[in-house]
């Protein structure tokens, strides 16, 4: 089954071809267009500039997923020869996200779907982070590698999301914790705001504090709390950490000769909340598997403390990782969970497919 997957929620115009046969999710294509330059200098996403963006972009990139595919879009026909595959469904995201980009991506999968005939599905971008896991698993499990069994805890981390999911099987999902104010991300790119060190904050805050541990120079002064790290509830808040990064580079007059000391602070913070709950999440509900998914995911310290902490406390649970491409926006993710509901037949008239940016999970 071939799917064409396109995601425009925030400021990436991605299009991703798929081929996938017995829940081997192969790639065929997989392009995304970053406008992150253009946002840059204004230290964050601004909504109409990302929509005007993705206009320009939709077709061209949709073109050359279909291109490296191998697809000819002209029909799905003849017409050339040596372009024989078809896409069977599209899978777009639907919400949550920017209204105004979300629309361009779902109005354009709409109007695909109409020309070609072909069955579409709208996404929930949460569940496309999700299944960024499955791609190329059957790849993973021949190696050995991070087979993914049920229950399983998800903990997903992006700019717009912090949230502990128990996933009991596919499409059976249940949210057991969440941020009652920022989401990781967006507090990563709020401190990198403070400090003035680009955008987006998650990979800059990364870089500067890596240079902390290569230099061995951590300031014992520095420490920031740990929220609700003994809290009984499995929710996070992250807006009093920035704050409180806040307050300490206001006292501190030396701040800027310090920039990695507080990033490593910061990230350490983070890193510490999000895996103490994850672990007692797991311990709890007996799960089998904890999934990293969205953006804070690629972090490679997180990655690596999540793993050492669950070799010492959770010695029968699995770490599992998407690959670090399909870590941040990406429309392989999406036409990925797409493939799990064109299995069962489960599409959507292409009538009632609509941009949601509040699309409850
Ligand atoms: O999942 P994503 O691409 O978009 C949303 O759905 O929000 O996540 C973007 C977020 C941004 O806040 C960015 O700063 C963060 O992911 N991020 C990271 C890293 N790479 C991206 N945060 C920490 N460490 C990283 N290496
Ligand atoms: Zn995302």
């Amino acid at each position: 089954m071939i799917i064409l997957g396109i995601e425009t929620s925030c400021d990436e115009t991605a299009v991703a071809v798929l081929d996938c046969k017995n829940n081997n999710i192969k790639i065929l294509s997989n392009i995304v267009s970053s406008q992150i330059e253009i946002h840059q200098k204004y230290g964050g996403v601004v909504p109409e500039v990302a929509a005007r963006e993705h206009i320009l972009n939709i077709l061209p990139v949709v073109n050359e997923a279909l291109e490296k595919a191998e697809i000819s879009p002209a029909n799905h026909s003849l017409l050339k020869k040596n372009k024989k595959n078809k896409i069977d469904a599209i899978a777009v995201t639907a919400g949550p996200g920017l209204i105004t980009s979300l629309i361009i991506g779902v109005e354009t999968a709409k109007t695909l779907a109409y020309a070609w005939q072909i069955p579409i599905i709208g996404i929930n971008h949460i569940e496309g982070h999700i299944c960024a896991n499955f791609i190329n698993q059957e790849i993973k499990k021949s190696r050995n590698q991070e087979k993914i069994e049920f229950p399983a805890l998800i903990l997903t981390v992006s700019g717009g999301h912090t949230l502990l999911i128990l996933m009991k099987e596919h499409e059976n999902y249940k949210i057991i914790g969440e941020t009652r104010d920022d989401a990781v991300g967006e507090a990563f790119d709020k401190a990198a705001k403070l400090l003035n060190i680009g955008y987006p904050g998650g990979p800059a805050i990364a870089a500067e504090a890596a240079r902390v541990k290569s230099q061995k120079s951590k300031v014992e002064s520095i420490c920031l709390p740990r929220p609700m790290l003994n809290d009984k509830s499995f929710d996070f808040s992250f807006s009093g950490l920035k704050t409180a990064l806040l307050y300490a580079i206001q006292k501190d007059k030396n701040w800027k000769e310090k920039i990695p000391e507080y990033c490593e602070e910061f990230q350490q913070a983070v890193i510490d909340v999000l895996i103490t709950k994850t672990i007692k999440a797991a311990q709890k509900l007996n799960c089998k598997t904890i999934m990293l998914s969205g953006g804070v995911s690629a972090n490679k310290e997180l990655r690596s403390q999540f793993d050492v902490a669950i070799k010492t406390k959770l010695i029968n649970t699995k770490l599992v990782a998407p690959e670090f491409e399909y870590c941040t926006d990406n429309a392989a993710m999406i036409a990925t969970a797409g493939y799990f509901y064109a299995k069962r037949k489960d599409f959507t008239p292409w009538q009632k497919i609509k941009a949601d940016c509040n699309k409850e999970f």
